[in-house]
């Protein structure tokens, strides 16, 4: 179902399924010419209007013998369940997709968790923001309760912010802004704000198993929370990753997520593992396309495709390394016109790859402006040890920076 947006990982879903020796039947709006010949057939439909979706599945496994339906997208978690349901292949419940979609409903059924989830509410308007953080308190994160890509994620420090956060939601919150929104329109979820590490825990759910694969450390921007860094696995110590392993099993038991990939957000501080959100699909930002595989031979992607068609996952790891990223991001709006610094640090062995993710001439925007335009290039880094990752990232940061001039002419 779909591709991520980000075309390599696009490209690394469908060979793994190729690889599975499995052929692709892609139902999604559009087919990127990247994508043509590792498709089978690809089939046009608007995979926001669920019935529809249901109905070109049924057709296509009427003529195929589907093995699984998958998605590596957050937005496709409700429709793959719905087709799991209908064509009777491994899926979750209808109930589960929708507590992995929705922000509030998700917090809403682990509530029993103690100790673990912020406090939260829903809210639709300025007057319930209002009342909320009376309960909630401040600082608090304001942000929509279906949305991804941390699109639209707002700090709340002073009483003061609650209007101009609610004004800018109430603005993006609709359709022609992000089609995201048609799925949970204009309600929003108000958390504490949870200090501490942010981190992600990858792993799979399996005939309702539970496995951990990998924990990744994550460091995000100030103060939109957009994604800057991404290391694998987790320098946590180990009282950690079993606290952190052990409340994941419940959360994912208790949302009664199944045949799926995961990814799990938390911050990890002085009260142990505070909860953030958890996603019924692999991690993007590369981290199940390169960095998983890279730091421990797990091939993520495959798996994601075996947990769909039922088949036994391969979760052995073969290599202890450190994998890690650093994504170069646009300081001010205007027109990419490329990276200074990469060939310098493209001349080091430690780096694996670079992906520009924006082609030179793209016109870029800084939250909160718009969410999706501040990210150029991202580069891969591979050591044997933490600290020597640590300095391949660090050198990303200082020796290279995104070149902007004032925009000419129209927006692309
Ligand atoms: N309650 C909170 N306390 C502190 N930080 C938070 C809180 N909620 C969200 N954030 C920050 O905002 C980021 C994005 O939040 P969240 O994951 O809920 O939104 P999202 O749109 O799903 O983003 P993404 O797709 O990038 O994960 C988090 O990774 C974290 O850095
Ligand atoms: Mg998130």
């Amino acid at each position: 179902m779909n591709l991520r947006r980000i075309q390599r990982e696009g490209l690394e879903s469908l060979l793994a399924a190729r690889r599975l020796g499995y052929r692709v039947i892609l139902l999604g709006r559009s087919l990127p010419e990247f994508a043509k010949p590792l498709v089978h057939e690809f089939r046009q439909v608007d995979t926001y209007d669920r019935a529809a979706s249901v109905a070109e599945a049924r057709k296509i496994h009427a003529v195929y013998d589907l093995a699984g339906v998958v998605n590596f997208t957050e937005v496709d978690v409700q429709l793959v369940a719905a087709i799991a349901n209908e064509l009777g292949l491994p899926g979750m419940s209808a109930a589960a997709a929708l507590r992995a979609r929705n922000k509030y409903v998700m917090k809403d059924a682990l509530r029993h968790l103690d100790g673990v989830l912020p406090r939260f509410a829903k809210v639709t308007d300025l007057a319930e923001l209002r009342a909320a953080v009376e309960e909630v308190g401040l600082p608090a994160v304001v942000k929509p309760t279906g949305a991804s890509g941390s699109k639209g994620i707002f700090e709340l420090r002073s009483p003061e912010d609650l209007d101009s956060a609610m004004e800018y939601l109430s603005k993006i919150a609709r359709p022609d802004f992000d089609p995201v929104f048609r799925q949970f329109g204009a309600e929003f979820i108000v958390e504490e704000f949870l200090e501490g590490d942010e981190l992600s825990v990858e792993g799979f759910v399996s005939a309702g198993e539970v496995h951990i694969v990998t924990i990744t450390d994550k460091v995000t921007t100030v103060p939109f929370h957009l994604e800057l860094e991404h290391k694998v696995p987790s320098a946590l110590p180990a009282d950690a990753w079993a606290e952190i392993g052990a409340t994941t099993k419940d959360i994912v038991g208790a949302l009664e997520f199944d045949n799926c990939a995961f990814h799990l957000e938390a911050k990890w501080g002085r009260g142990g593992l505070r909860f953030i959100e958890i996603a019924g699909r692999p991690a993007g930002d590369y981290i199940g396309s390169h960095l998983v595989p890279l730091a421990t031979g797990v091939d993520y992607f495959e798996n994601v495709v075996r947990v769909a068609t039922g088949e036994p996952l391969q979760l052995a790891h073969d290599r202890e390394l450190n994998a890690g990223l650093r994504f170069v991001l646009a300081e001010r709006a205007g027109r990419f016109e490329g990276v200074e610094g990469l060939p310098g640090i493209g001349e080091d062995p430690g780096y694996d790859h670079v992906f520009f993710e924006i082609p030179a001439g793209s016109k870029v925007a800084l939250p909160p402006r718009d969410f999706g335009r501040q990210r150029v290039v991202a580069v891969i880094a591979r050591h044997v040890g933490r600290e020597g990752l640590e300095r391949l990232l660090d050198r990303v940061a200082t020796e290279t920076s995104a070149r902007i001039t004032a925009e000419t002419g129209p927006a692309e």
